[in-house]
């Protein structure tokens, strides 16, 4: 969608949209508008019982006293609890009621007194909320653009925010927009299927983040199996498609006394059919989306470049695709880690911790990061324990933890810490091996998943997100529709701007 904007003033015809604050309350130029029609806005509040909390949306159709097709009323509140998450609410809810009834739209974004922040800065924020809530995937939908040419649909596709200071909004905006752009991109990732994005192909499209000065390094299988990644290539050699490991780098701050990056670490299985140990059929397309950490890795790599972040940071993503096949690994075969490590595999459908293994002894023993942080779909159990509100969170270090926790509440991606601890360690005890990949039965799927990773990890600070229940959303959410998350990029993005920037 495209956004403008302008100082406030009656359009005189079109869509309207306006916030109201709590308590039906209308800023100078709603009030004036409801004067224009007669006191049909307050009656229509009274009447639909709309009363401007956050949430709330109320249509008006062509209201007498004005040329105006449409008046849309959007709620956001009491302006003291008035937050940047209730504004992009807003902006989203604009989006979905304009978006089947109208190309192009105004908003009206005044705040009613009290509010702390600056009418500038809520318009950038209801515009950002817009730009997130209106994002589709439909370019493989054919019919739809056929019929468009006969008789084209309304979409909203332009949104003038009118707000008193517009220059500041339209700056302000600017850069939520870029982050905006990263959050597409990575939906694009999670979206297509798998027969479109497999390991060398999604290596490819981390190409494009050379254009905004991201180094981008593509480590092919003759590499990985030179240094000897053997948890990672037992993965991928039941599919056809060859593994790649993508390294990029962003050194957004050459100058720091501290040159150590941080690195972010993603789990990128482009299809997951769970191999030899296969999965039933119902949902299996669902494992798509399986490379959902390397996504989030890649657009918050694309976010922290795109508006030049002063971090230096480094995102490392292991691509393979888990399929059954006569070449493919068998249950109870042993592998040998980068880290030396050997690996007894009990089930091939535990395989994205097989992939991250040896990614994060790459990122840990090449870079030397300050702190990693591995972002992966790892297991069903986290949705088993949480469900779709929050990512399982695990960490060797408290203050990274209570970092990862805040950064996530600011902007709606919360994440809850559960244990680590030796007695969870024990589950993957193995005769023949170092270890195993999966648990003696003992439950807590998620904790021994993260046991696991943490063999691989040594003294640095390290944090595991596991997004598997967070990475789709299997309905419309405020600014997330239904669909790819991007889950962690905005999270991400908002710890390095508050922990790790210069
Ligand atoms: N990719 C899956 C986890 C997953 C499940 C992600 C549902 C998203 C939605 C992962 O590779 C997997 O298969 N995990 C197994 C682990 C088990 C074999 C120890 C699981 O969760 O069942
Ligand atoms: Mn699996
Ligand atoms: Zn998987």
């Amino acid at each position: 969608m495209k956004f403008s904007f302008a100082k406030p003033s009656l359009p005189a015809s079109g869509v309207l949209a306006v916030t109201v604050a709590a308590d039906r309350s209308l800023g100078l130029i709603g009030r004036e508008l409801d004067q224009k029609t007669g006191g049909a806005l307050a009656r229509a509040m009274a009447a639909a019982r709309f009363n401007g909390k956050k949430d709330e949306t109320l249509t008006l159709l062509a209201p007498a006293g004005t040329e105006l097709d449409r008046i849309l009323l959007v709620g956001i509140g009491k302006s003291a609890d008035l937050t940047d998450l209730i504004l992009q609410a807003a902006g989203g809810a604009v989006a979905v009621a304009l978006d089947k009834v109208a190309d192009e739209a105004s908003l009206l974004v005044e705040l009613p007194e009290g509010a702390t922040l600056s009418p500038a800065a809520a318009a950038a924020e209801v515009a950002f909320g817009a730009q997130l809530r209106s994002y589709k995937f439909d370019k493989y939908r054919t019919n739809d653009r056929k019929s468009d040419k006969k008789e084209p649909k309304p979409s909203l596709r332009k949104l003038t925010l009118l707000v008193e200071d517009d220059g500041a909004a339209k700056a302000a905006f600017k850069k939520l927009d870029t982050l905006a752009d990263a959050i597409r991109f990575t939906r694009d990732l999670v979206s297509e299927p798998a027969n479109v994005i497999y390991p060398e192909s999604l290596a490819e499209k981390t190409k494009e983040l050379e254009q905004f000065g991201v180094e981008v390094e593509i480590l092919d299988q003759k590499k990985l199996r030179k240094i000897g990644m053997g948890a990672l290539l037992g993965v991928a050699q039941g599919s056809a498609f060859e593994p790649r490991v993508v390294v990029m780098r962003w050194n957004g701050n050459p100058e720091a006394d501290d040159k150590r990056p941080v690195a972010f670490i993603g789990k990128g299985v482009t299809f997951d059919s769970g191999g030899i140990s296969i999965k039933g059929a119902a949902g299996m397309e669902d494992m798509k989306w399986d490379m959902g950490g390397s996504a989030t890795v890649i657009g918050t790599m694309y976010a922290l470049a795109a508006r030049k972040a002063k971090v230096n940071a480094i995102g490392i993503v292991g691509l393979v695709e888990n399929m059954p096949s006569g070449t493919a690994q068998r249950p109870g075969d042993i592998v040998t880690s980068l880290s030396g490590q050997t690996i007894e595999v009990i089930n091939t459908d535990a395989e994205g911790r097989l992939v991250l293994a040896d990614c994060l002894w790459y990122a840990q023993d090449v870079y030397k990061p300050k702190l990693m942080i591995d972002l992966a779909t790892l297991t069903g159990a986290v949705i088993v324990a949480l469900g779709h509100e929050h990512a399982g969170l695990f960490a060797n270090d408290d203050d990274l933890a209570m970092n990862l926790t805040a950064a996530g509440l600011k902007v709606g991606q919360p994440v809850w810490r559960m244990p680590l601890g030796d007695a969870y360690d024990k589950e993957i005890e193995s005769p023949a091996a170092d270890m195993k990949n999966t648990g003696s039965g003992g439950g807590a799927g998620s904790i021994v998943g993260a046991q696991f990773l943490k063999r691989f990890v040594n003294e640095v600070p390290w944090a595991h997100i596991d997004i598997a229940g967070v990475a789709w959303a299997k309905k419309d959410g405020a600014t997330v529709p239904k669909g790819a998350s991007a889950f962690g990029v905005r999270l991400l993005d908002r710890f390095v701007a508050e922990f790790h920037e210069a």
